[in-house]
């Protein structure tokens, strides 16, 4: 693909696609605040593709949600079709390394050091660990009581991070880690805007922010250089030790089992190091977390399913309960879009947009479409069971391509682990349909989807 427009749509060439006539303020309000209402309103006027203008800027986005255009949207050119550059407002938090920032080369060397730790046969090595922290987590629970479900996933997701990704299994760190690291992903609308005006962080509540966040750093410098030095290095199983073996060089050993033995690849720096784990915390944590909350609330509503995924939480079939959490990220998906701002001018599906036009394939549209799902409002795990009853790029929730989220099997494994262990003690029901909060970017239940429990 060259830098001048390039056809990756239709052959028809047309304009901008048309959109709502209202100021660009106005639609950046109802995008941040009322998508879920808004959207469907503007696809039914509109169809599958048109453009919104949003604040600052305005910067013009194009919305698809047509299954042809969004398989061309992920296999564009990532060089032309940039992710990174439309999450920079992350960066003070995340780094100007990560891997959700960065474009282009750096871009593609990091995911190649990283993608090994998340590959699908290295997730049978994180899954005893996950299970157990879901399993003391339950433990802690009582027959007959309300769940507060979306802060126990939490507790139990952000376990994970620390233990499975970092690696820091010594109760001591963790429970001074949990707090900092609390405090670090409750990220409001206030502190984004800090991010926009950096010296916003010289005054309070900004200050304590900042500070926690440099306490948070010192202490993944200092387990990042020890574990460098760490004799058991070699046999340790959790994600940053391994991504430290991907840039150790040679030639034998789990680096090259893992399939990163190139010797091309410049390892990972402290800094870069440290930029990719705050990274795979914040974008592995919450999302995680809103999931698993949405799946146990659906079963909680459903006792046909409850019945049949305790059953599979028995046997250990985890094919069902696979099912349940991905239907319950089509319904509520957890991020609504993604979005790629284009570096040329470019032909997409038809229409001739301009360079710095961002194309966004609309999650939350794709998984309402009834065009791709029949029955799209209702819960029903068995679409994933039928063969060829969901077809490709219709089901989203974790983008595509070569920015496809790069923790998809890690999620779902964590996924399965934790139903499991639930399921296994506990029957829950759900006694109304939760409503859907906008926290920051992703969808949680507003009312953190209360569960009975009762023992089985
Ligand atoms: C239900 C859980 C999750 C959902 C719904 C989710 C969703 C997404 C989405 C939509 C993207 C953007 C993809 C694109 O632009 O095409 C993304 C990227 C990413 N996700 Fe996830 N995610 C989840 C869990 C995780 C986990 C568990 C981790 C790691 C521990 C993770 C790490 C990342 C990273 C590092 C990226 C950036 C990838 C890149 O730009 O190359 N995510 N995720």
């Amino acid at each position: 693909m060259t830098t001048a427009s390039t056809e990756i749509g239709q052959d028809t060439t047309k304009g901008l696609p048309a959109g709502p006539w209202w100021p660009a303020w106005w639609t950046t309000w109802k995008f941040l605040k009322d998508r879920k209402a808004i959207m469907p309103k503007l696809h039914e006027r509109y169809g599958d593709t048109f453009s919104i203008k949003i604040l600052p800027g305005p910067r013009t986005f194009v919305i698809f949600s047509d299954p042809a255009d969004v398989k061309k949207i992920f296999a564009a050119d990532p060089s032309q079709f940039h992710a990174g550059e439309g999450n920079t407002i992350l960066e003070p938090v995340m780094g100007s390394h990560s891997l959700l920032i960065t474009d282009d080369d750096e871009h593609k060397r990091s995911r190649k050091l990283l993608m090994p730790a998340f590959s699908g046969p290295t997730m049978k090595a994180y899954r005893p660990l996950v299970e157990a922290i879901a399993k003391a987590e339950v433990d802690s629970w009582e027959d007959g009581g309300t769940l507060v479900t979306l802060d126990r996933m939490n507790a139990i997701t952000l376990d994970v991070i620390l233990q499975v990704v970092f690696g820091v299994t010594d109760e001591k760190r963790l429970a001074v880690l949990r707090p900092k690291v609390t405090k670090m992903v409750n990220i409001g609308a206030g502190m984004l805007l800090a991010w926009s005006w950096p010296s916003l962080y010289r005054v309070p509540p900004w200050r304590g922010y900042f500070k926690n966040q440099q306490e948070v750093d010192e202490i993944l410098y200092a387990e990042i250089r020890e574990r460098r030095e760490a004799h058991d290095l070699e046999g340790r199983a959790d994600v940053l030790s391994r991504l430290l073996r991907a840039g150790s060089g040679g030639g034998s050993g789990p680096r090259a089992e893992e399939g990163t033995a190139d010797p091309d690849v410049e390892p990972l720096s402290d800094e870069e190091m440290r930029d990719q784990l705050v990274t795979l915390l914040l974008a592995g944590h919450e999302t995680t977390a809103s999931a698993l909350s949405w799946t146990l609330h659906e079963l909680g509503r459903n006792p046909d399913l409850m019945k049949r995924a305790v059953e599979a939480a028995d046997t250990g079939d985890d094919v069902f309960l696979d099912a349940c959490l991905k239907e319950a990220m089509r319904v509520h998906p957890v991020i609504d879009f993604v979005a790629r701002t284009l570096q040329s001018d470019q032909v997409v599906a038809g229409h001739a947009l301009p360079r710095k036009v961002t194309v966004t394939p609309s999650i939350m549209l794709s998984h309402s479409r009834e065009a791709n799902f029949s029955d799209a409002h209702e819960y029903r795990p068995d679409r994933f069971l039928t063969q060829g009853e969901v077809a490709a790029n219709t089901w989203i929730p974790f983008g595509g391509g070569v920015r496809r989220c790069i923790g998809a099997a890690f999620s779902l494994m964590e996924g399965a682990a934790v139903l499991g262990e639930v399921l296994r003690r506990y029957e829950v029901t759900a006694d109304q349909p939760a409503p859907n909060r906008l926290r920051n970017i992703t969808n949680v239940p507003s009312d953190k989807a209360p569960l009975r429990l009762r023992a089985r």
